[in-house]
């Protein structure tokens, strides 16, 4: 009987975690890893492994038959080339395991030591691997507190969760490199009230925490809360909690701004308020954002702040909103009350909201 899909995953996990501890050339493996301040036991928990050098070492390891060949290609684990002859996929890198929420290894990341090519290789989609699904280290950190998330903290990187972790902050995941999605948000929300974001202090990484908020408007429900903590340039969760250390990390998180801060800070710096066209431009930026949030709570708040920057009162927005609505050449949606006409309308009823 083959084994299934996780359970190749499992055994591929098992052994990258033991050429890490018994391959003859891990040694410099190892002293990466403590060069960038890992422990033994933060390794093992998160059952990080290295990929030798070697074109057969997952090959021979794992694969009995032919059959299980093709499965570990289609699993990504192995290549094939042209000819027909199967390889591993992943060599010579450090091999982190990613989980599904039910705790099954479902892909990898490997990062490469030094030297040319892409500093990781991620596995590419399979069937057990939706890369916009999953979200590296929710598991640990759900095991870590017992699934009683009071907050986690959204970070780019492995190499960021485990290092928090390693700092005694063990409440951090990874989006795996790309934008946080609807869907990873969503599975977070579920598991928590309190979102923070923490992206890399750089271009890439504010432009990842605008496209996190982008996404998060329509989950925002009363009583989820997500804000983003802007690091210093240069840095990232993992360079600055190793610089810091755990409490002054978690003080940053604790002052992270909130989410209506940083829509506004964000919008009114791409525009030039003190003009017309600006204030204008502001305006048709934010009103569709707006109208996208799930709670009428936040909507009220953001609907406020947009009347105060614009110098108007909450009715002339609301009258604006009505005006484009009556524009538009669809009856059903100019009639349709929408979250965001509740909103102001309960402004324009109870002003002292
Ligand atoms: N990433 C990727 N492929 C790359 C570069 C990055 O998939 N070639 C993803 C990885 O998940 C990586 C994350 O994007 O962890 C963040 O990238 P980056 O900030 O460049 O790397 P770090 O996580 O900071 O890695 P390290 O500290 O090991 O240099
Ligand atoms: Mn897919
Ligand atoms: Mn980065
Ligand atoms: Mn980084
Ligand atoms: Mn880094």
């Amino acid at each position: 009987q083959a084994a299934d899909d996780y359970q190749q995953m499992e055994l591929a996990a098992k052994y990258f975690a033991h050429q890490l501890r018994k391959h003859p050339n891990s040694a410099r493996v190892i002293d990466y890893l403590k060069g960038r301040g890992l422990s033994g036991d933060i390794v093992k928990s998160f059952q990080i492994g290295y990929a030798p050098a070697e074109w057969d070492g997952l090959l021979k390891a794992l694969a009995k038959s032919q059959n299980d060949k093709q499965q570990l290609a289609e699993l990504k684990l192995l290549n094939n080339n042209d000819s027909g002859r199967f390889y591993d996929f992943f060599r010579d890198r450090i091999m982190f395991p990613i989980r599904d929420r039910r705790g099954r290894v479902v892909g990898f990341g490997g990062r490469i030591l030094e030297g040319d090519g892409p500093k990781y290789l991620n596995s590419p989609e399979t069937r057990v691997f939706h890369k916009g699904r999953e979200l590296y280290g929710f598991y640990e950190a759900r095991q870590a507190h017992k699934n009683q998330l009071e907050q986690v903290v959204i970070v780019e990187g492995y190499m960021d969760v485990v290092a928090l972790a390693q700092a005694g902050i063990s409440y951090a995941v990874a989006s795996l490199g790309t934008a946080t999605t609807t869907e990873q948000l969503q599975m977070l929300f579920r598991a928590t009230k309190q979102v923070i974001c923490c992206y890399d202090g750089d271009r890439a990484g504010r432009d990842a925490a605008w496209r996190a908020l982008e996404n998060a408007l329509p989950l925002l429900t009363d009583g989820l809360a997500m804000t983003f903590l802007f690091l210093p340039d240069g840095e990232d969760p993992d360079t600055l909690v190793r610089k810091e250390g755990k409490d002054a990390f978690e003080q940053r998180l604790g002052q992270a701004q909130s989410f209506t801060d940083y829509f506004f800070e964000h919008l009114s710096a791409q525009y030039d308020l003190s003009t017309d066209s600006g204030r204008g431009a502001l305006l048709s930026d934010a009103r569709p954002l707006i109208e996208k949030v799930a709670s009428e709570f936040y909507q009220e708040l953001l609907t406020e702040r947009l009347a105060k920057l614009l110098r108007r009162d909450v009715s002339q927005i609301k009258s604006h909103v009505k005006t484009q609505k009556a524009a538009s050449n669809k009856p059903s949606e100019a009639l349709k009350m929408t979250p965001m006409r509740r909103a102001i309308g309960l402004l324009v009823q109870h002003p002292s909201i």
